[in-house]
């Protein structure tokens, strides 16, 4: 696993930062179908989506409704994008610029962060790659059979908190490790 560190100025919006955007870039060229549920104003990827109806994203929805919806239009992505609020703090101020009204269970951070990637897991295809941004590192996880293939950390100098960025590969299912390879199974 590679991990480095770097310094840049901190950025409400995340790709704007260079190390973070060339981050993102780096991945995105090895890509045909990208998606980002929390996008704002980054149109850098196939289907984008922010609950603020000001951002220039194609949908504004819940970031679980939109992956559902993803899902059941079968579509299949080999990028996907976790950019989420990073504190109970910032879903707060999020809701609350666009009129909706937050109670303790839609500003807890964990619940909001497992819905969504459970929805963005079940669109992602068998090596793709989920780049993930935030104040930790729980990622998509060995739960969820994604291996860490980098760590990235931006350090932002004085009191800010780093962002650390990182890359996960989706391992293909259990069931394909035991299916018998075409030898085993007498095709030629
Ligand atoms: C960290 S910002 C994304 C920044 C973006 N990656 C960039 O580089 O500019 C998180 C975004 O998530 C959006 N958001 C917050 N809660 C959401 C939710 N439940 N569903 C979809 N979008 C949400 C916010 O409006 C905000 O624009």
């Amino acid at each position: 696993m590679k991990i480095t560190r770097t310094f840049a100025m901190p950025n409400s919006e995340t790709f704007t930062i260079p190390p973070i955007g060339d981050f993102v870039k780096r991945y995105l060229t090895t890509s045909t179908i990208s998606v980002d549920p929390f996008a704002r104003n980054k149109t850098w990827f196939t289907y984008t989506n922010d609950l603020n109806p000001d951002t220039s994203a194609q949908h504004h929805m819940d970031a679980e409704t939109f992956l559902h919806m993803l899902r059941d239009n079968e579509v299949a992505v080999d990028i996907g994008i976790f950019d989420p609020p990073y504190s109970p703090r910032q879903i707060s101020e999020c809701y609350k610029s666009i009129g909706l009204t937050v109670g303790m269970e839609e500003t807890q951070n964990g619940r909001l962060y497992k819905r969504v990637r459970d929805a963005l897991d079940a669109i992602m295809k068998p090596g793709g790659v989920v780049l993930s941004f935030g104040w930790q590192s729980a990622g998509m996880g060995t739960g969820r059979r994604y291996e860490v293939v980098e760590i990235a950390l931006v350090n932002h100098g004085g009191g800010h908190n780093d962002t650390i960025c990182m890359a996960e590969r989706k391992l293909p299912p259990v069931s394909d490790l035991f299916s018998p390879s075409p030898t085993e199974s007498g095709k030629p």
